[in-house]
């Protein structure tokens, strides 16, 4: 086929990606986040843009220096519409409404698993002497598990990310194949994360599972270069 990310070869395709951390507030001053830049979100968003689709990004707390590449908009460029978006309820609200319409939903949020049960009015204060309450935490729900549960569009494609560290139990790899078979997504992009990979730098590698948990490509390079090997494996799933 055509070299990788060549050409117009998604123009008329409608996607979706979400982008960044959610937060979770804790109180009017105070979240629960995580350290996601967004930036792999960015460029997915930016390549397919000029790969010709129509692009919405769900931005989860996005710098606005990282999402310069896309706005403003150059005349006659990136179809991109942004929508700036907080906690995970409202990223999941964005990403079903604009996944009515989407050929290709890619899910490169690092959405909070948990959020506080019930968040106060008033700013949570220190007493002296005493400890502070707990915060209880409930769980989020799993949208690209929804998402490849209820196909929103006949035929539309779901694109999982997962950023793993590997452990005692498993591998980085194995972590993936296994999430990859849990979630049931059509792939799943697998990166090896920890303080000096992944978050807020500029390049990755990435392998990427379908889901079956079988790799079907791995790329290295800037983000851009991984967003291309993505929407070629998009394209090679669909195709
Ligand atoms: N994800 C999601 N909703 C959630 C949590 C995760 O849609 N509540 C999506 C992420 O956007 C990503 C994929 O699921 O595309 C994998 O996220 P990850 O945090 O790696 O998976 P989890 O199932 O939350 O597993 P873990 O315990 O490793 O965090
Ligand atoms: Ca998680």
């Amino acid at each position: 086929g055509a070299p990788a990310g060549a050409g117009r070869d998604l123009a008329g395709r409608n996607v979706v990606v979400s982008a960044g951390g959610t937060r979770e507030p804790i109180d009017p001053v105070r979240f629960i986040g995580n350290r996601s830049s967004g930036r792999q979100g960015v460029a997915l968003a930016a390549a397919a843009a000029a790969r010709g689709a129509h692009v919405t990004l769900v931005a989860a707390n996005i710098d606005p220096s990282v999402l310069e590449p896309l706005t403003p908009a150059p005349p006659g460029a990136p179809d991109v519409t942004v929508v700036p978006v907080g906690t995970t309820a409202q990223l999941a609200d964005a990403v079903h409404a604009a996944a009515a319409a989407a050929d290709v939903v890619v899910m490169a949020a690092a959405v909070a698993d948990f959020r506080p049960e019930t968040v106060p009015e008033a700013k949570i204060k220190k007493v002296a002497g005493r400890h502070p309450e707990p915060i209880r935490l409930v769980e989020n729900p799993d949208i690209l598990a929804g998402l490849a549960r209820e196909r929103r569009r006949p035929g539309q494609l779901v694109v999982g990310f997962a950023a793993e560290t590997g452990d005692a139990q498993a591998g980085v790899l194995e972590h993936g194949r296994r999430k990859a078979r849990r979630k049931g997504a059509d792939l799943l992009v697998v990166n090896a994360v920890g303080e000096q990979q992944g978050f807020g730098t500029t390049s990755n590698e990435v392998t990427v599972l379908d889901g079956a948990g079988e790799v079907v490509a791995r790329a290295e390079g800037s983000k851009r270069v991984v967003a291309d090997a993505v929407w070629d494996a998009v394209l090679k799933t669909r195709s």
